[in-house]
């Protein structure tokens, strides 16, 4: 049974169990667009990789505050673990990059459960979920915990059956243990319209999920990967560029959806 109640955050979880699609790139963008649009904002990196903390140009200190130690035995209070970036509004609880704190654990609420803490509650206005490329505890308690999903995808041509197996474990979680959890959409990452295969792979994963479910797709910008080496999100690395105007575009459609849907949960 979910111990969340109805009050609190709006939580997104960006989330393929496929790896390379864009996920931490959404993510991080995401995160720092809801953090400019004066919502208080918080990054939860699931990923052993840690690459949400590189991607926002924090190094995390050694020692027991990670997004991995929630799982752990005496696990902290998540509120311990936000760590304020350079950025306004915007805070990051990084992954542990320690292999071990990965370990099975078939507690699929325990996320749910450290959301759930008020101080929580009291902090922040939006929780952004990133996850790890693969079907384990983690990813189910993103989807366990989560409000929302984005699925990013690149248009080649295995992302269909990656995409399809990630959906049948998005409608298990929300049919049985989360009947919050909504797909927000499917995100195409690296599209180019221009390019056949791409078209056809968009097309297959309208027919899949429905056409009003394909979000407005990320294009190719390298300065998407320069932002990131850099360590900072594309609004501030290259507020001029192709990857700051389509996760521009990308928030606004995010935002209009949480707030049709927020007056029904
Ligand atoms: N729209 C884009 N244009 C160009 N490069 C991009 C774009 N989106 C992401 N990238 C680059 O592609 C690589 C993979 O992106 P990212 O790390 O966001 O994927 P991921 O799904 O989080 O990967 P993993 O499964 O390993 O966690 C990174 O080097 C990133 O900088
Ligand atoms: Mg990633």
């Amino acid at each position: 049974m979910s111990v969340r109640g109805t009050a609190g955050p709006s939580v997104l979880a960006v989330t393929n169990r496929k790896g390379g699609t864009g996920k931490t790139t959404t993510a991080v963008n995401l995160a720092a667009a809801f953090a400019a649009a004066g919502r208080r904002t918080l990054l939860i990196d699931l990923d052993t990789q840690g690459h949400c903390a590189l991607g926002l140009g924090l190094r995390p200190a050694p020692g027991p505050f990670s997004a991995h130690h929630l799982f752990a035995d005496s696990a902290p209070a998540l509120a311990e673990l936000c760590c304020p970036t350079a950025w306004d509004g915007l805070d990051l609880v990084p992954a542990s990059t320690e292999l071990r704190l990965a370990r099975h654990n078939d507690d699929d609420q325990i996320l749910t459960r450290a959301l759930a803490e008020p101080a929580i509650a009291a902090r922040y206005d939006q929780i952004i979920l990133d996850s790890p490329p693969s079907l384990d505890h983690l990813l189910f308690n993103a989807l366990a915990a989560a409000h929302w999903a984005i699925i990013p995808f690149l248009p080649h041509p295995l992302a269909g059956e990656g995409v399809k197996q990630l959906s049948r474990v998005f409608f298990q979680i929300a049919l049985r243990n989360n009947t919050d959890l909504r797909l927000l959409g499917v995100l195409p990452v690296m599209l180019d319209a221009r390019i056949g295969q791409h078209r056809l792979i968009r097309a297959q994963v309208a027919e899949q999920f429905g056409e009003q479910r394909v979000l407005g797709g990320i294009r190719n910008d390298i300065k998407l990967a320069e932002a990131f080496a850099a360590g900072q999100p594309v609004r501030v690395y290259a507020p001029r560029s192709r990857g700051h105007q389509d996760y521009q575009a990308l928030f606004g459609t995010v935002e209009t959806c949480l707030h049709e849907r927020s007056g029904s949960r």
